[in-house]
């Protein structure tokens, strides 16, 4: 594991602090002040911060079947946060990675790691998530090749990156976005002149929700955690 992600994984530090430190030379690995914070360590590896030895301690990730009317923040609002439906210790020190709207419902991915939520939500990942869409109207034949040229979001420079849609029924479809935008499933019907009514995200990267009941939660298992390092 690279030596920034240890410290992050063994502290409350956040990578920008954990580099900090490695530039300031208050960090040694084996009795050897290392500053490059790409440093590949293990954990019989003795690392220490200003001479203080840390021991890693286990990241959490969670898949959660958001429902309607919560919001995935780590304070509530009008709705409660999502988080108080996940009972472990510290729920709180955890965070999304790749917010839903408080009507949309779906899955969600919590961690403490933030390493690991950056590779879902930095654009230049480019992670496909996958949505389930209700219309308002009939899909139009146009909409599939608008999605796969990019459509212009009211507001923004520029367009979508290429989606791929895929019809269910006349009024529900599957599509595949790469990025994240605010409302960007609502706003890219809206460029075409449609209107989301219901929305439900089903996978994030090779991560499915599958029949995980609506409001329950699980651990992720290794393969589903290191699709995403
Ligand atoms: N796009 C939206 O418009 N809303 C969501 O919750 C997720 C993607």
């Amino acid at each position: 594991m690279r030596l920034d992600k240890f410290i992050c994984k063994s502290t409350e530090l956040t990578r920008t602090e954990a580099k900090k430190l490695l530039k300031m030379s208050k960090v040694t690995v084996n009795n050897v002040v290392i500053k490059d914070p790409a440093t590949q360590v293990d954990e019989d590896d003795y690392i220490c911060i200003e001479d203080e030895a840390l021991t890693a301690r286990s990241f959490r990730y969670i898949i959660l079947h958001k429902p309607l009317a919560t919001i995935c923040s780590n304070v509530d609002e009008i709705y409660p946060s999502l988080l108080h439906l996940i009972a472990v210790d510290k729920a709180f020190d955890m965070h999304i990675a790749g917010r839903l709207d408080a009507d949309t419902t779906g899955l969600v991915l919590i961690t403490d790691d933030g390493l690991w939520s950056h590779n879902i939500i930095s654009p230049k990942k480019q992670c496909e998530k996958v949505y389930r869409v209700w219309l308002r109207d009939p899909l139009k034949t146009t909409t599939a090749e608008k999605f796969t040229h990019g459509v212009q979001l009211q507001g923004e420079d520029g367009l979508t990156r290429p989606a791929t849609l895929e019809q269910v029924a006349e009024k529900e479809v599957l599509l595949t976005i790469t990025e994240g935008k605010y409302h960007q499933v609502k706003r890219m019907f809206a460029a075409v002149g449609n209107q989301v009514l219901g929305l439900h995200r089903e996978q994030i990267g090779p991560v499915k929700l599958a029949d995980l009941p609506l409001g329950e939660w699980r651990y992720l298992n290794t393969e589903e955690v290191s699709a995403f390092l």
